[in-house]
């Protein structure tokens, strides 16, 4: 079984080290900051506990996965791994220091591999001498439970490293879906209304945060709201990758982030992580209440879905990923209580389509324009299943 090796021992390096050793592998950590070293170790260690105690793992098998992690000072013992997984700081230049160093130190045979969430693959394998060997290979928070993992080849990336790289994360129970290098990769370009369409309702006066909560649960059976779970992810990492995904795809409307979300943020609002965000949960707080208004909440339900449909349908005409991998990457990502397309054959497409006409007839903002392969498959009465 080859090594692992882990760069960076934060949420998710230590969450990704879990998961391989679980899997069996000797896993190396390393991290440029001996406290964060420390602090992972220790968490790690807790969060093992939690789960004999909860006993969904033996006692036994916590100290085997605690014995293959090794947390290293030097990033010199990484050298024998047969893939390293990068999870260190959201900076380009500061990820490409980082792959030609490791360059020097691994074999031409290890898999590189990058779990950035919003950065270019192709321009960070770019600083590699053998960028064919380098792969995004995407967890999400929390790794070890969270089901997806999103493969992202580089322009560079040779098919046998797919293949490989694909069969490996496999191999440690995860479901895999393979996208394009494209900005948020499936699941952060597709949930992006979710958030964005919900804070415009809001900001427009149509129903307060509660309501629009309760609608998308009552009505779309989502498990958390919008703004409940922009406040459980925290309002620093969901605006900051709003924005980049919306300059990344240079400045399309359909991305365009919220004031409200900004204010949010510059004020230290993350949500839950800081006590306040759109919700206060400090304690006796006094929060705002959902209008519990079924008319309502199926015409907020329709806009915020038709959105979400949209941006699916149009990463699929785009070639991003295949209809299969869409629909599990928002089943599996973000738990969405059903894939998208699926749902639109569900609803119709002629619905879909005629809420996206209206609302661009309302408001004459490009944001709402419907996908090409939408209209398409309106004329044609085509399904996607
Ligand atoms: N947090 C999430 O929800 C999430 C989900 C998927 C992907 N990601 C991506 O994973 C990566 C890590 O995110 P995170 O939330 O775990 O961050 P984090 O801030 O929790 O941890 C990053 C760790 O990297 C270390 N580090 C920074 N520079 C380093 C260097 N040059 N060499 C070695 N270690 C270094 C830091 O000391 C820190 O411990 C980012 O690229 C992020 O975009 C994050």
């Amino acid at each position: 079984m080859i090594k692992v090796g882990i760069i960076g021992s934060g949420a998710m390096g230590s969450g990704i080290a879990q998961v391989a050793a679980f899997a069996g592998h000797e896993v190396h950590v390393y991290d440029a900051n001996p406290i964060a070293a420390q602090v992972a170790a220790e968490n790690l260690k807790k969060s093992l506990e939690k789960l004999v105690e909860k006993s969904k793992c033996t006692k036994e098998k916590m100290t085997e996965v605690l014995s293959n992690i090794y947390f290293q000072s030097s990033i010199d013992k990484l050298s024998e791994s047969g893939i390293i997984i990068e999870a260190i700081v959201e900076n380009i230049d500061v990820k490409k220091e980082v792959f030609e160093a490791l360059e020097s130190i691994v074999s031409d045979d290890c898999i590189l591999a990058t779990n950035t969430s919003s950065l270019s693959v192709s321009s960070i394998a770019s600083a590699c001498k053998k960028s064919n060997r380098f792969i995004g290979i995407h967890f999400f928070n929390p790794a070890p439970l969270m089901p997806l993992v999103e493969i992202i080849p580089a322009l560079q990336t040779s098919e046998d490293i797919i293949n490989t790289s694909i069969s490996l994360i496999k191999s440690w129970n995860k479901t895999t879906v393979i996208c394009k290098d494209t900005p948020g990769f499936i699941v952060n370009r597709v949930a992006r209304s979710f958030y964005g369409e919900a804070i415009r309702i809001y900001e427009e006066g149509i129903a307060n945060i509660a309501t629009i909560d309760w609608a998308m649960k009552e009505i779309g059976g989502f498990k958390m709201g919008p703004f409940e779970l922009m406040d459980f992810i925290g309002h620093d990492v969901n605006y900051k990758v709003t924005e980049i995904v919306r300059e990344q795809f240079f400045f399309d409307p359909r991305f365009k982030p919220s004031l409200t979300q900004k204010r949010l943020y510059e004020a230290k609002r993350f949500g839950r992580k800081s006590g306040i965000g759109f919700y206060d949960y400090s304690e006796n707080a006094i929060n705002v209440e959902a209008i519990k208004d079924k008319d309502l909440a199926e015409k907020i339900f329709a806009r915020i879905i038709s959105m979400l449909i949209n941006e699916a349908i149009d990463t699929l005409y785009l070639k991003v990923a295949s209809r299969d991998d869409i629909d599990l990457a928002m089943t599996k990502g973000v738990n969405y209580p059903k894939g998208l397309l699926a749902w639109a054959d569900e609803i119709g497409l002629g619905t879909v389509l005629e809420n996206l006409e209206t609302l661009m007839e309302v408001y004459e903002e490009d944001r709402y324009r419907p996908s090409v392969l939408l209209k398409q498959m309106v004329r044609e009465k085509k399904h996607f299943y």
